[in-house]
């Protein structure tokens, strides 16, 4: 027997910025001029198209640059292995090389979808992240998390790749609906329940002015969040330990939309697994119940639902067991010891889930 070592040692550097500001569009197609680049794709879905997404190609052109606009339908359900085919075919066909450029500019989707076409066309090319909704803002535009649905669960199918650079650019909130808004802030209530008690002060004391959209303020409140999420990704990047405590909520909060067949919307959905969850924690002695009100207060300053309509406790129980996170075989919960403080690999006994969801009908 003869044994061959092929020896890869890697040390990377996948450090990127994010850009936060207001009218960002003209600097970033001014900026992508001096890079030498043979051609850019800009991915979207026909929400963006429809409002940012034509102006922005419009731009790219006027700088010379050659550039091609691909989009699907807007929504989750178009964030298949099949779109991401149709992508690639049109990317090839539009002959992007190595030397190219892909933009994913819209939602979490879209984030999603194009990040994960980016790093496997050609082994991998580079991509921009331009998110245009608050949740993707403060969540899937930090971390490199890119993945597809399939039949079997969401994001089963994806990579670890992280954009060239992220622009933040505030001015695209003005057309947001109220619901996606509010998914945003549940992100960011959640960002600060978990990590950050001063956030969360912030956050009561500033909620509706957040509420008003004043664009300075949003500005502030988007970069604490991003700066509380980037140490948890800094720290552990392929989620094989401490990446898991931005699952608080979550693991109720994904069983709700599941149950619901996705009609809660993903902030309400959240809103109420942080309910749960900070409850859950109150019954094992973990957290005081003045901690969970204030949490609730907050969310209800959103107008979030704090009750659990129309839905089975069971199927959501159920649910849980099937969340693709969980590894053991008994669910594992992100509990809270206060504001600010989590506990990962938490278990909740049967009863108590069953109780505390009990409560909230
Ligand atoms: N959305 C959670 C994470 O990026 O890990």
């Amino acid at each position: 027997m003869q044994k061959i070592r092929v020896k890869i040692q890697r040390e990377e550097d996948d450090s990127y910025d994010i850009i936060i500001g207001k009218d960002l569009f003209p600097q970033i197609a001014a900026g992508l001029k001096t890079l030498n680049l043979d051609k850019i794709a800009i991915i979207t879905d026909s929400n963006v198209k429809k409002f940012y997404a034509n102006t922005f190609l419009d731009m790219l052109k006027k700088e010379g640059l050659k550039a091609v606009l691909i989009s699907f339908p807007a929504g989750e359900k178009s964030k298949t292995r099949q779109t991401k085919e149709r992508i690639e075919d049109a990317l090839m066909k539009y002959q992007l090389t190595k030397n190219s450029v892909i933009i994913a500019l819209g939602g979490g989707a879209v984030l999603d979808l194009a990040g994960f076409v980016a790093s496997t066309y050609m082994r991998g090319i580079p991509y921009l992240s331009i998110p245009t909704t608050l949740l993707a803002m403060v969540d899937a535009s930090i971390g490199g998390k890119t993945a597809v649905d399939t039949p079997f669960g969401k994001n089963l199918i994806g990579a670890f790749y992280q954009p060239e650079r992220v622009f933040i650019d505030i001015s695209v909130l003005k057309t947001l609906s109220d619901t996606e808004y509010r998914n945003g802030l549940a992100e960011m209530i959640k960002h600060a329940v978990i990590l950050d008690a001063k956030f969360f002060l912030h956050l009561d004391g500033y909620m509706h002015t957040l509420l008003t959209r004043d664009e300075d303020v949003i500005a502030r409140f988007i970069q604490w969040s991003c700066k509380i999420k980037k140490v948890v990704v800094q720290e552990d990047e392929k989620e094989l330990s401490y990446r898991k405590i931005l699952n608080f909520g979550h693991t109720i909060g994904h069983a709700i939309e599941q149950v619901s067949n996705y009609r809660v919307s993903h902030g309400q959905a959240v809103a109420l697994g942080m309910i749960a969850e900070a409850k859950m924690a109150e019954k094992k002695g973990l957290l005081n119940f003045m901690e969970s009100q204030k949490i609730i207060d907050l969310l209800k300053k959103v107008k979030f639902e704090t009750r659990i309509k129309k839905l089975s406790i069971e199927e959501i129980l159920l649910a849980t067991h099937y969340d693709k996170k969980k590894s053991q075989s008994e669910v594992r919960y992100v509990l809270l010891e206060r504001i600010g403080k989590a506990k990962m690999d938490c278990t909740v006994r049967k009863e108590i889930a069953e109780k505390v969801l009990g409560d909230m009908t």
